[in-house]
């Protein structure tokens, strides 16, 4: 448990809880979000929040049996604040009424997007700095509405749609809301939760240089003086774990790198210098790019590869990591986003449409205990956290790479002159969108080597030889994305460039596709 001032947030399953999260860590102020169902009496007494928020949620409260907080969180004594379907279960639980409406007939009163709060004449704490131009835009996503305040309760700002917009029982310090302030499409949104923690006495305390100094400390205490074993890929998550953990017992680390010869451009040689010479750190370069890409001559399916490569990082990882005598712990970059249990009401498990590969299942397998270091963090906190430990910006700042590497940016089947050439013409791209001052704009960017051979001219000759595409997204978490926009002379120059500067290639293509319907990668 941190020793940080802590704020709950209890999760009613909205889509967009963990903004809450970011929002208030970027007040750097520690919070947690757990599921309603998790939240008993016990659990708030042992957690003991400074201050609780309720999110939003699909459910109705009018509906029997659907979501509540347990009551003892009124008696805490702490401020709470209620979003969306959290204002609604806070109305219902204290006394008030909520009613169902309907979007379309029916005199709904439903509400979904853009709406505008004008405010009542008296102040609320948490509204300071709002109103300035006598009203403020806030988002709105609910059917339900509050109908009847419970006692206590007065108004303090209204909508078209929703005259109980903000309410409070300055008394208690309970405030309920029925738009989101945790969203972009509010804009002055992060103030009222920087109002709400302010007057929850929080004063800021989650800071990086805090949070690297106790991460150290725990790491010390779990760790004493056994071996830990970290698998090294390159990526921000298990670099920042690994110099983190360095840091806090030095040479009882050893990471090991499993290079399965998919990676892109000089990325092995880089590794392995910035880890092993810059830093220090005792590291294992298992260079295994033989028995990958034999296992995977052939092989065209994108499943199959994942598999194939899941299969043999373990094996590959395992056969090192025995190497190293008397370790006891595996270390992981596992973030917050992955700890967070969700809230699912479809029941249902989802459909993979990707099976991502990790070492899931290894630390069972091997008898190891996990340390986690950056359990507690959001990507970007890792980032922050990365700068903290004085890892270069421009490794930090570097797009995501998957797993499998190349293997699935080489659709169909995966040849070392494939290979070759798709490393090439990537560096070029690269270099372009670096030139260019472009790189930080973009979420990942990439070249795919497509599976076919088309025919060009060249001087006086016909070239028979491959076509690329290059994709660009921008996105947020990689979930949804949408293709960046670059200018034609860019895209011009860029595929001038690719097809003097690379052999093999002799067209190039730019993929505009959004995510959905597409992935990010090709396969
Ligand atoms: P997609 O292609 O599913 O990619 O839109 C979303 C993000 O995930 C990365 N990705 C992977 N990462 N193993 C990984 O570690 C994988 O098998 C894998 N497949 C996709 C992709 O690069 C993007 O950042």
């Amino acid at each position: 448990m941190t020793q940080h001032q802590h704020l709950l947030i209890i999760d009613f399953g909205s889509q967009v809880t963990q903004l809450i999260a970011r929002r208030l860590r970027e007040l750097n102020v520690y919070c947690e979000i757990h599921p309603y169902q998790n939240v008993t009496d016990a659990f708030l007494a042992e957690f003991a929040p400074k201050a609780v928020i309720f999110s939003g949620g699909p459910d109705s409260v009018t509906r029997d049996g659907s979501p509540r907080p347990p009551e003892s969180v009124y008696k805490l004594g702490v401020p709470i604040l209620g979003i969306c379907y959290g204002q609604q279960v806070m109305m219902q639980q204290l006394g008030g009424m909520v009613e169902g409406g309907k979007i379309t007939g029916g005199g709904g009163t439903a509400e979904f997007g853009r709406a505008f709060v004008t405010p009542a004449d008296k102040p609320l704490a948490i509204l300071d700095g709002w109103f300035s131009e006598g009203r403020e835009q806030v988002w709105m996503s609910h059917g339900d509405h509050v109908s009847r305040l419970a006692p206590g309760f007065e108004v303090f700002g209204t909508s078209p749609n929703a005259p109980y917009a903000i309410t409070a029982d300055t008394e208690r310090n309970f405030f309920a809301v029925q738009f989101h302030p945790e969203v972009h499409h509010t804009p002055n949104g992060k103030k009222v939760y920087e109002n709400f923690v302010k007057l929850a006495g929080f004063t800021g305390d989650w800071t990086m240089g805090a949070y690297k100094d106790d991460a150290i400390a725990r790491i010390r205490e779990q760790v004493g003086d056994k071996k830990v074993i970290c698998g090294l890929s390159g990526g921000v998550d298990s670099s920042v774990a690994a110099v983190l953990i360095h840091e806090a017992i030095g040479d009882q680390l050893t990471c090991v790198f499993v290079d399965h010869g998919l990676l892109r451009l000089n990325e092995a040689d880089e590794v392995v210098s910035m880890f092993r010479d810059h830093y220090n750190i005792p590291l294992i370069h298992a260079d295994e790019t033989e028995l990958f890409l034999g296992e995977l001559d052939g092989v065209s399916d994108p499943e199959t590869k994942r598999k194939i490569i899941g299969r043999l990082f373990i094996d590959v990882f395992q056969k090192h990591a025995n190497e190293i005598e008397g370790a006891e712990f595996l270390a992981q970059g596992t973030l917050y986003p992955d700890v967070i249990e969700s809230v699912s009401f479809s029941g249902g498990p989802s459909v993979t449409i990707k099976s991502h590969h990790n070492v899931g299942g290894l630390p069972e397998k091997m008898g190891l205990k996990l340390v986690e270091p950056l359990r507690e963090l959001f990507k970007d906190e890792v980032r922050a956290l990365g700068r903290e430990l004085g890892l270069p910006d421009s490794f930090i700042g570097r797009h995501p790479f998957p797993g499998p590497g190349l293997a699935i940016r080489c659709p169909g089947e995966i040849t070392r002159e494939k290979l070759e050439i798709l490393r090439k013409a990537d560096a070029v791209y690269i270099d372009q969108i670096r030139k260019h001052g472009l790189y930080d704009d973009i979420w990942q960017a990439f070249v795919a080597i497509l599976p076919v051979r088309t025919v060009g001219v060249m001087g006086d000759g016909r070239t028979y030889d491959y076509a690329c595409a290059l994709r660009a997204v921008t996105s947020v978490d990689g979930m949804t994305a949408d293709y960046f926009p670059f200018s034609h002379d860019f895209l011009g120059e860029t595929a001038t460039r690719i097809i003097n500067e690379v052999q093999g290639i002799n067209r190039v293509t730019y993929d505009i596709t959004s995510k959905p319907p597409g992935t990010i990668e090709w396969e």
